[in-house]
Formats: structure tokens, sequence, C-alpha cells
């Protein structure tokens, strides 16, 4: 049996312009506890005080991607969660530095990709482990791809899922998408407002790409787009880099 369960995580803050809206998952159900241990939750303040929650994952002890539009005033990620409300085990890491792409594009969402710098380092375990990404290869696109986030499961109620949930989507490779810059899927089946950030984790099990934002086609179907993970390949080597120090003699 088929249900649609439509789930957002509250992006406060973000204006709608009804062409390009942020993603939500769409025809989802609840994933294994901790079966995806790089999943995030950022835990975030707008300027204005009000929450902004997010998906995002986690690369190495220091670092965590995300999209773009996540951008927030203040941010810690919850590390190792499952369920909001029970924090056994969870780590809670404040962010200490952002890294937003330069070209990214808050109207139409070109290049929706960030990294987090931890203040602290992750300390992996069981259920805080990191997620390799995918390389540039030879450009195929994968098939059979995954999305996974902490959202609303009612369209009316503005409220978080209390748990991690995960849909399966299947990318398409159609005229209306930016294939350089990104993947998409279409369909019913889709990350929904709120899994923006989340990773899109294909066959292999490495991340292809970011959840970022959803339209709708001509034929009135919805495209979701995933920021392409292997474009940006050089550009999150070149942040993640030790930063060297100057010597002081
Ligand atoms: C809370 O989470 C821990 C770690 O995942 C788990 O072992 C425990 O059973 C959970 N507690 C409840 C009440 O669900
Ligand atoms: C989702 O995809 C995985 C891997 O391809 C598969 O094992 C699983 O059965 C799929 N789940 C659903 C609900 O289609
Ligand atoms: C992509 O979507 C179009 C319809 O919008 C469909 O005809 C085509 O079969 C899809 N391709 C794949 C690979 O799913």
């Amino acid at each position: 049996m088929f249900f649609r369960c439509e789930l957002v995580i509250v992006i406060v803050g973000l204006t709608l312009d009804g062409q390009v809206r942020t993603g939500e998952i769409v025809g989802g159900h609840e994933a294994v506890a901790h079966s995806r241990p790089y999943m995030v939750l950022l835990d975030q303040h707008a300027e204005d005080g009000k929450k902004k929650y997010c998906g995002g994952f986690l690369l190495n002890e220091d670092f965590v991607m995300t999209a773009a539009h996540c951008k927030a005033w203040s941010s810690y990620v919850l590390l190792g969660l499952h369920n909001y409300h029970n924090r056994t085990g969870v780590q809670r890491v404040r962010v200490k530095q952002t890294f937003l792409h330069e070209d990214y594009n808050a109207v139409t969402y070109e290049n929706d990709i960030m990294l987090l710098k931890l203040s602290t380092k992750a300390i992996f375990n069981e259920n805080v482990k990191p997620i390799a990404l995918a390389d540039q290869g030879d450009g195929s696109v994968p098939k059979s791809c995954t999305v996974s986030g902490w959202g609303r499961t009612n369209r009316i109620i503005e409220s978080l899922s209390l748990i991690l949930m995960e849909v399966n989507v299947t990318l398409n490779d159609s005229d209306q998408c930016n294939k350089d810059k990104t993947y998409c899927s279409k369909g019913d089946n889709g990350p929904a407002k709120g899994d923006s950030g989340g990773p899109l984790v294909c066959e292999d099990g490495k991340a292809y790409g970011v959840v970022s934002s959803r339209k709708l086609d001509s034929d009135d179907l919805e495209i979701y787009s995933y920021a392409k993970i292997p474009h940006y390949r050089s550009w999150i080597e070149s942040k993640m880099k030790p930063q060297r120090k100057p010597y002081i003699w």
C-alpha cells in the first residue's frame, strides 16, 4: 500500500516565490534508527530569533554539508539523532564557520551548497559516522537513490517530524533540469520542503547531491533539484583543506 505523506522541515524566513520552492519529503517512511549515521539536523536560529531547521550530513569530524539556503544566524548540529525528543548519545555541536558557495543565487537556487565547520570535533561511534562523497566519475547519472530528513508529516500543522524519514527517488535526466550543476527527480515521491540540505544517497552508498529546491515542470509534475556533488568536488576540497597558519619567527 502506498500512502502519501509529506514531511516539511519548517524553514522560517524563507520566501517561497512560487516558481522555485525549497524541497519537502513526499511518500516517505520511517528510517531504521541510526541506519544513516551521517544524518545531521541543523538546529538554528534566524536573525529575528525564529527557529530554522534544515538537514545536513557529516563529511568528517570537522565538516557538515548542507544547502546554501539553509544559512542561519546561529547554528548547532545534532549528530546521532533519530527521535527529536530522545537525546541519549546525541552530540550537539556549535558551528564555528560557514562556507557558503560564492556563486550561490538566492533567487534561482543555483550553487545551493554550503559547508559548516564544527567548533569541536564530532566523535564517531555506531550512531555518528561520516559519508563518502561521489567523485567526478564518468558523468553517468545514478538511478536509484534515497533522500532522508526530519520534517512535518502534516500539511497543516507546521511542526517537525519527530523521527527521521526517508524516501526513494529515481533520478531523471530531463531537459528541464540544469544537468551540469544539478541532479533532478520527478513525480509524487521526493524530498519536500525541509529536507533541504540533506543528502541524496545512491546505490553505492555515497552522497551524490544536496536537497535544494523544487518546481513544477510544463506538465505540472514536481521536479526536485539536488546540487550535484561531483560538480563541486574541487570547491569542497579547497574549503576543507586545513588552513595553514602563518609561521611566526
Ligand atoms: C533513545 O535512544 C537510544 C539511542 O539510540 C536508544 O538506545 C533508546 O532505546 C532510546 N530510548 C527511547 C525511550 O526510545
Ligand atoms: C528503496 O530502495 C532500496 C534500494 O534500492 C530498496 O531496497 C527498497 O526496497 C526501496 N524501498 C521502497 C519503499 O521502495
Ligand atoms: C523522465 O521523465 C519523463 C516524463 O517527464 C519520462 O517520460 C521518462 O521516462 C523519465 N526518465 C526516466 C529515466 O525515468
